[in-house]
């Protein structure tokens, strides 16, 4: 069983004055140049942009973090299909380089995915380093069980129930599930 992960006394602080809090249109432009400095152009061949192309994200669970009036970090949602079951996609995350390891990329994630639980979502999954994501409650999605629109290392596709016994019944091809 998977879960989400409580903050431990393990996280780092994040550094003063630095908070977490919901995007609104205002952040647009800063999450966009921060995506384009973190990932380059290359981001659009994606295949997990395929998911997120004409799929608005999800502001409800969007997160930024914000110190002193500059957006230092970012993370994006967006609803999507894993054959008829309904989950979330996370990402883009991206951490200014300057403010990198001070626990703000596993904030992001874990203040997003308590609003999207506490909401009554119950799968995110996302395409990215294993390790990493194993901090927040991310584990591997079994080889075959769900299908991204392109080619994908799918030893980097991950799931997090929010919901216990979630992950087991989300199987065949991902699609883009705007609302
Ligand atoms: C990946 C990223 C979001 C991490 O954000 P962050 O705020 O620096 O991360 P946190 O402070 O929450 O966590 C830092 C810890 O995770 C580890 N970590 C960071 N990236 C990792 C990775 N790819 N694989 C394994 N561990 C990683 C760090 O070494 C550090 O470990 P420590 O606590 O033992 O020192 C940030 O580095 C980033 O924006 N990178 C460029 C964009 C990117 O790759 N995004 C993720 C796409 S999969």
């Amino acid at each position: 069983m998977t879960s989400l992960m409580p903050i431990t006394p393990q996280s780092p602080p994040l550094p003063d004055d630095a908070q977490i809090i919901g995007e609104d249109v205002s952040h647009a432009e800063a999450v966009e140049a921060l995506n384009a400095l973190s990932f380059g152009p290359g981001r659009f061949a994606k295949s997990a942009y395929k998911l997120r192309r004409n799929n608005p994200a999800v502001l409800a669970y969007n997160r930024v973090c914000m110190l002193n009036g500059r957006l230092i970090g970012a993370v994006c949602f967006s609803r999507i299909r894993i054959g008829s079951t309904p989950a979330l996609l996370l990402g883009p995350l991206a951490v200014h380089p300057e403010f990198k390891n001070k626990g703000i990329g596993l904030a992001l994630m874990r203040d997003g995915m308590a609003a999207a639980k506490a909401n009554g979502e119950a799968l995110v999954v996302l395409v990215g380093d294993a390790p990493y994501y194993a901090r927040a409650g991310f584990v591997p999605v079994p080889r075959g069980q769900m299908i991204m629109p392109g080619p994908v290392d799918y030893g980097r596709l991950l799931a997090c129930e929010l919901v216990s016994g979630s992950l087991e019944p989300a199987r065949g091809a991902m699609r883009p599930d705007p609302r």
